[in-house]
């Protein structure tokens, strides 16, 4: 089984950022505990600020990967080209947050990705993306 993470703009800065919204532990980190969990998956990873290279990435994994969980960030708020590509794909793409992004600014309530994606899993920090690997393994039945 294949599953892909795809984290959009300022995730690269997890750990340092905002860290009483986002907490103080690193991506990478999170993600070696995630890959020894579950060591019969195959995870693939990918980080961008640029949202035409979230795309391309989409695009690139979404014919080929068992599910994709993807925390656009800011860009869930906005961009209507992430959501045409999650359109054009096969892959089931599950929408993560760390935060409950609907106890926060009303700008964040709105969300490109959800129409478009299999379900939705915000608001329980990193392990927002694990339960995103249960999903994905419950949607397969393994
Ligand atoms: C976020 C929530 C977004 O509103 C925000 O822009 C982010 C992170 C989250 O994981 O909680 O950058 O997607």
């Amino acid at each position: 089984m294949k599953i892909c993470i795809i984290n959009g703009p300022n995730l690269n800065l997890l750990g340092t950022r905002e860290t009483e919204i986002y907490g103080s532990k690193g991506f990478e980190t999170f993600y070696d505990d995630l890959k020894s969990e579950y060591s019969n998956i195959a995870f693939e990873y990918f980080q961008s600020n640029i949202e035409g290279e979230i795309i391309d990435h989409l695009q690139k994994e979404g014919f080929s990967a068992d599910g994709i969980l993807l925390n656009a960030a800011a860009y869930t708020h906005t961009s209507v080209g992430i959501a045409d590509a999650i359109k054009s794909i096969d892959s089931p793409v599950i929408e993560i947050h760390i935060s409950n992004t609907f106890s926060r600014e009303e700008f964040r309530h709105k969300s490109f990705i959800s129409p478009v994606a299999k379900g939705i899993i915000a608001g329980f920090g990193l392990d927002s993306y694990r339960l995103g690997v249960e999903s994905i393994k419950a949607l397969k039945d393994v």
